[in-house]
């Protein structure tokens, strides 16, 4: 019997369209997935069922009664709990505290009870003991865990709920082997005992594992639902991508050199093992896959911000002992994370201010003539189409498009080398993107080597003369020619 239907369901956020028109239906004692590539709405619809956002239209049915869900309180009296792909845990708290949140044991009537706490705690705490490791404890503030600790914790707190129905927004993503095997045990056990279980994964053994039925989603529109016995990985890769986008290979104009930029032999660090390419002048290099496979902190430890373990990198044929920023910069070296909090602006400070402290740093110059370089901002400005008044205005009055051409501009007045482009277009509008990338292309033509990690699988496509696929940490497929296409990339991406 159907326990949660979702009926037309629709979303929009400003113009974007996160759900059209979606239908679901959730069975008693079913762990039914959720399929689908980045941004086509998974994690909406499982908000909506759990009353952080409202949908625009549609309706939600618990035992074919319609329910009003306008909260997340609504949600947990009707029986729903939600493990946020975002996570939802307070980083001070301690990991009992944090399980318990919702739902404190009291006595008289209002002290927290804490031996009440910690025994319900040990329940779930003994779960994952023997796979969280030795530094998780019960009274371990959550700010001090890993990642797939924290999603323990995560986890944790779904299950003290103890809800007829639970969701879980990419549960697995930080987990190892042996956590994803414990808490597969848990979720049969769920359904066993009539739960139901909306799951959201990206990893094809875990769905077919686990899974009974599947549902998939493209561009926030509900494609299928099967059985999971009924479909296979190539059908369901298939219907990610849709019939017109299979073998999308959009050729870009090259113009390489055939001499190497940069050289990576065996390089291991945080997140990634053992990677080599070699990148030639003139060349753009895409690292592709599913987000947080190591692309990010690979470029980051080229750069020198994060350490590297082991593992060479040369530039031209010139071997970078130490890496660091600094050393980077000298070496012509640039990189541009989209993630403005954490690599970019400063706030308060004018555009001018914005623009020119890696140039300051690069020429050492401590004195300045303020006329003399302005052009080159104004110059640099103006060839991503960046809409200011002046280049003294504050930069946070700019759009968040505008704000992120300012950044480019910083390490483009340099003329880099290089160019290590961290996800540079997240969050900015299409044509600032359009801009973004006909610059890039531009640069490319000119000689300077590009290496392109993107969350964005089209952009990947489009402007990567070859794409190199990341697959947990590791380099697992060498796209290039005609085998650069959006059905190689995802099957790439989505094996394991
Ligand atoms: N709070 C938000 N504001 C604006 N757009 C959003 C917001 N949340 C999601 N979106 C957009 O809605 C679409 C669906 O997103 P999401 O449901 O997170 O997809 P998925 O979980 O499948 O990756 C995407 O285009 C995303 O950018
Ligand atoms: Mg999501």
């Amino acid at each position: 019997m159907s326990l949660l239907e979702v009926k037309n369901i629709s979303k929009k956020y400003g113009a974007t369209i996160a759900l059209n028109n979606c239908n679901i239906s959730i069975n008693e004692s079913e762990i039914h997935v959720l399929i689908g590539s980045n941004g086509s709405g998974k994690s909406t619809l499982c908000k909506i069922i759990s009353g952080s956002v409202q949908a625009d239209e549609g309706e939600i049915f618990i035992k074919n009664k319609k329910k009003i869900i306008k909260n997340p309180i609504d949600s947990k009296n009707l029986g729903i709990s939600t493990f946020y792909q975002e996570l939802s845990i307070a980083n001070h708290a301690s990991v009992e505290d944090n399980v318990f949140m919702s739902n404190l044991p009291s006595k008289y009537f209002f002290l927290i009870d804490r031996k009440k706490l910690r025994n319900s705690a040990l329940k779930f705490y003994n779960l994952f003991k023997n796979v969280a490791g030795e530094d998780f404890s019960l009274s371990t503030p959550v700010i001090q865990l890993r990642e797939d600790q924290r999603q323990i914790v995560e986890i944790m707190k779904v299950l003290a709920s103890n809800t007829k129905i639970m969701i879980f927004d990419e549960p697995t993503s930080a987990l190892d082997k042996s956590q994803v095997e414990c808490f597969f045990k848990i979720l049969k056990n769920l359904k066993k005992q009539g739960h139901s279980i909306i799951f959201i994964s990206h990893r094809m053994n875990e769905i077919f594992e686990v899974g009974d039925k599947i549902t998939i989603l493209r561009d926030a529109e509900v494609i299928s639902t099967n059985k999971l016995s009924d479909v296979d990985q190539d059908t369901i890769i298939k219907r990610m991508i849709g019939e017109k986008n299979l073998i999308l290979n959009l050729k870009r104009k090259s113009n390489q050199i055939k001499t190497p930029a940069l050289t990576i032999r065996n390089l291991c660090g945080k997140n990634f093992d053992n990677i080599s390419l070699e990148i030639l002048k003139g060349e753009i290099i895409g690292i592709g896959g599913l987000h947080g496979q190591g692309q990010s902190s690979l470029l980051r430890s080229i750069f020198g911000i994060l350490p590297k373990k082991s593992g060479n990198i040369f530039i031209e044929n010139k071997i970078l002992n130490k890496t660091s920023p600094r050393k980077s910069i000298n070496y012509g070296l640039s990189y541009i994370s989209g993630d403005r909090k954490r690599d970019g602006i400063f706030p308060g400070r004018s555009i001018f201010e914005n623009i020119f402290p890696i140039h300051f740093y690069k020429n050492k110059k401590i004195f300045t003539n303020r006329n003399g370089i302005q052009p080159l901002a104004n110059n640099t400005l103006d060839l991503l189409k960046t809409v200011y008044s002046s280049i003294n205005q504050e930069i946070t009055n700019l759009s968040g498009g505008n704000q992120q051409k300012i950044i480019i501009a910083r390490w483009l007045i340099n003329s880099p080398l290089i160019l290590l482009l961290d996800d540079p277009a997240k969050g900015i509008d299409l044509s600032a993107k359009a801009d973004l990338y006909s610059l890039i292309n531009q640069l490319a033509e000119k000689g300077v080597s590009i290496i392109l990690y993107s969350s964005d699988d089209e952009e990947l496509l489009t402007y990567s003369d070859r794409i190199f696929v990341f697959n947990n940490g590791k380099i697992t497929k060498l796209l290039e020619g005609s085998e650069k296409n959006k059905y190689n990339l995802y099957e790439a991406s989505y094996d394991n």
